[in-house]
């Protein structure tokens, strides 16, 4: 971790590097993509509210960074696939794709695992998994030897943990992320495509409430490890603070 720090604190570190970055416009995509800019990458945040999206731009054109807004929803795979379309007429790769867009619905945190409601399952998981496939999916052809996938997961999503069975659509949805990135880095593999899965903390944002233990800028170290990582055929892999948990 303070190798890492001292990594971000020295800049440079995406220098050159292109990041694509959804649900950037708050939370941890924002203070991701902060950072990722901040160490010389070109960002482009995708984002689902016009207004909260032109902010953060504004906001990190103002510190000198080079960022570009783009609007989707991530759950809806045509949009997604246009995007990409519209990307690659200006992009030639994608060196960094994050996939944080995410929903944490209400109804989930009062749901019972025993009595679903099937709309809430499906609209947890049209952003949470579908919203990552339609983004893998449609970016493949920008992605190249060197690139990498993060997939902003969770430990609710953690199958080797004792689940105490709250919000059991939003754990689906992580579990089933977190099995994708395992198929998707071994797809990959071969291409020198890293793909791999982190928990940010319990960060201090919409989804993890006032209550929270850090803040949405000490939730970007794991991000910008594996971002930044030299390559590496240890991929596939959960992450947590820098360091590689059980699935
Ligand atoms: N906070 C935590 O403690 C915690 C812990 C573990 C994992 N995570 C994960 O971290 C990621 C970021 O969450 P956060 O905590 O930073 O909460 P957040 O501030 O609510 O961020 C979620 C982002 O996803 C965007 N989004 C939601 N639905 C979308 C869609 N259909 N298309 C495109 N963007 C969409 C949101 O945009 P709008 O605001 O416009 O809806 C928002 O920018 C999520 O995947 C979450 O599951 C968070």
């Amino acid at each position: 971790m303070r190798r890492v720090r001292r990594s971000i604190a020295s800049g440079g570190a995406l220098e050159g590097k292109a990041a694509l970055i959804t649900g950037a416009s708050s939370g941890i995509g924002f203070a991701i993509a902060k950072a990722f800019a901040k160490a010389g990458a070109r960002c482009i945040l995708i984002a689902l509210d016009p207004v909260a999206g032109a902010r953060a731009v504004e906001e990190l054109s103002l510190e000198g960074s080079r960022v570009e807004l783009c609007l989707a929803d991530v759950s809806d795979a045509r949009r997604v696939r246009d995007l990409s379309g519209e990307i690659a007429g200006r992009y030639s790769r994608i060196d960094v794709l994050v996939n944080n867009a995410g929903v944490f619905l209400d109804e989930d945190r009062a749901m019972p695992a025993s009595r679903v409601d099937d709309a809430v399952v499906q609209r947890t998981l049209a952003v949470n998994l579908f919203g990552a496939l339609h983004v893998c999916s449609a970016f493949d052809p920008l992605l190249f030897a060197g690139s990498r996938i993060i997939n902003i997961s969770s430990v609710m999503g953690q199958l080797s943990r004792r689940s105490d069975g709250y919000a059991p659509a939003y754990r689906l949805s992580k579990s089933a992320l977190n099995s994708y990135t395992q198929s998707l880095a071994a797809d990959l593999r071969n291409r020198g495509v890293m793909v791999d899965s982190m928990h940010p903390g319990w960060v201090k944002t919409a989804i993890g409430g006032p209550q929270a233990e850090i803040d949405a800028e000490d939730a970007i170290e794991t991000a910008f490890y594996l971002a930044t990582r030299p390559p590496s055929d240890a991929t596939g892999l959960f992450w947590w603070d820098c360091e590689i948990i059980r699935w």
